[in-house]
């Protein structure tokens, strides 16, 4: 909303002068304040905020939340309605390129990112080279950096057709590099892209194919799966995409910066807490040990994982999704009994009074794993589940970024607290 007079003003009490700055899209800009200064040798004023709980560090056209509300939408396409109606492949050339494709536009997508499918030979000697038991999160992020050695081209990132290819390069691939390492953990032989298939269709063959002459996709696991992908396609400016755009700031190419964006994913606070989420179920085991849980929160000994967003303090619209989808998976795999658990876990933290006063819920995370677990997948791949399709959303994070001729290479400043100028001593006099 405009008002008449967009500007903040403020006093300096150290100084009694008043300045005035603009107000736009309800910021002030954080370099405005450079200009209050106590001398002309003072540096000015800055603004300091630890992980950036109220700062806007681009102007994005991609993703909006609006966290109180519960509301997440994709270029302006509620979630809930891309859920429903949308194949993944539909939500990514949507996220990519701002408008939902025509007939044409999708099939030639879907053909361009069919055609990247396969991953160079030696990715899968890179991959035999972890242990059978190294965590597939730590593997996605080596193997994707790896793609930039043999993808060189990736280092014009300044030339929109270059980026595009690579990110056409990145959706395509990332669903092998997970299946390769999948198979290889497991001992079994890799088993090659079809792109006859859906992208998800075409995933959860290259997972489960076994002697089978011929993999039938399961339509309702084929269909779970696409809306599980569109849920984490993309939002906004999570720990992730800030990777992804403070590494590419640099003009780092988009593997590397992918990897980056892997690792911020890992993080247990952030896309690793589906698998803790499970872990957490498990050792609560069943349903008459949650108050003494419960209680192990409260006094804050222990975080109730998949509760509490940076963002949502309403119900995460995707949770909700989640919830509906399980509900079909489970018609095919059997009801995980761990839903009971979750589902009283829910009831019972919603309820209290520790959990409404600090507005939390259940996030994505929730109860993603639950529907992971059913299809048989263990923890540790959960993660990778969702860096599959957050490669679109850091794709098109790095895009925009590198479209944008107001951003420069991200680089905050500090407020130092060390010691003032000291000299050198020698070291038979410390101590
Ligand atoms: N369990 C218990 N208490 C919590 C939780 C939780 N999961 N989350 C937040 N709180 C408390 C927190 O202790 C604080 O209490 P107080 O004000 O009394 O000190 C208050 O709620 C506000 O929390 P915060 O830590 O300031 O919130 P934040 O915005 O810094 O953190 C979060 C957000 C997601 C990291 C945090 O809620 C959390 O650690 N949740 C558990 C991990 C999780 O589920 N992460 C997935 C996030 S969603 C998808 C994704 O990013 O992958």
């Amino acid at each position: 909303m405009t008002m008449g007079n967009d500007t903040l003003t403020i006093i300096d009490n150290r100084t009694n002068i008043t300045y005035t700055i603009p107000i736009k899209d309800g910021a002030i800009r954080a370099m405005d304040l450079r200009q209050i200064k106590t001398s002309p040798d003072d540096f000015g004023l800055m603004s300091y905020d630890p992980a950036f709980m109220n700062t806007a560090s681009c102007r994005s056209a991609i993703t909006f939340i609006d966290g109180d509300r519960g509301i997440l939408r994709y270029r302006g396409y509620p979630i809930e309605q891309l859920a429903e109606n949308c194949r993944f492949l539909e939500v990514a050339y949507l996220i990519l390129n701002g408008e939902l494709p025509t007939a044409q536009q999708l099939a030639q997508f879907e053909a361009e990112i069919k055609a990247e499918l396969g991953v160079p030979e030696n990715i899968k000697r890179i991959i035999e080279g972890f242990r059978y038991d190294a965590h597939p999160m730590a593997v996605l992020c080596s193997t994707l950096a790896a793609l930039s050695t043999f993808y060189p081209d990736a280092k014009k990132v300044r030339d929109p057709q270059n980026r595009r290819k690579q990110i056409i390069r990145l959706i395509a691939k990332v669903p092998t590099l997970a299946a390769y390492h999948y198979r290889y953990s497991r001992g079994l032989p890799y088993v090659d892209p079809d792109p006859t298939l859906s992208y998800t269709g075409n995933f959860m063959k290259m997972l489960w194919k076994g002697l089978e002459p011929t993999y039938e996709v399961n339509p309702v696991i084929e269909r779970a799966l696409d809306i599980l992908f569109i849920l984490h396609a993309d939002h906004e400016q999570n720990c992730s995409a800030n990777a992804m755009r403070s590494v590419g700031s640099s003009e780092a190419d988009p593997y590397v910066s992918a990897a980056a964006a892997t690792a911020a994913l890992f993080g247990p606070l952030h896309g690793g807490a589906n698998e803790q989420v499970l872990k957490m179920l498990d050792e609560i085991g069943s349903v008459e040990n949650i108050p003494a849980f419960i209680e192990d929160v409260k006094n804050r000994k222990r975080l109730l994982m998949g509760f509490g967003h940076r963002i949502y303090k309403n119900y995460d619209p995707r949770a909700r999704i989640i919830k509906q989808t399980a509900d079909r998976v489970f018609q095919v795999t059997g009801r995980n009994p761990k839903l009971d658990i979750a589902l009283e876990l829910e009831r019972i933290a919603l309820s209290d009074e520790y959990f409404i006063s600090r507005k939390l819920y259940p996030n994505v995370d929730f109860y993603s794993g639950i529907i992971y677990q059913a299809l048989g997948f263990q923890p540790e791949i959960f993660t990778v589940l969702f860096a599959i399709p957050r490669m679109t959303g850091w794709c098109a994070q790095w895009d925009e970024l590198m479209g944008d001729p107001e951003q420069k290479i991200a680089r905050p400043r500090q407020i130092y607290i060390g010691h003032g100028h000291r000299d050198f001593v020698p070291m038979d006099k410390r101590g």
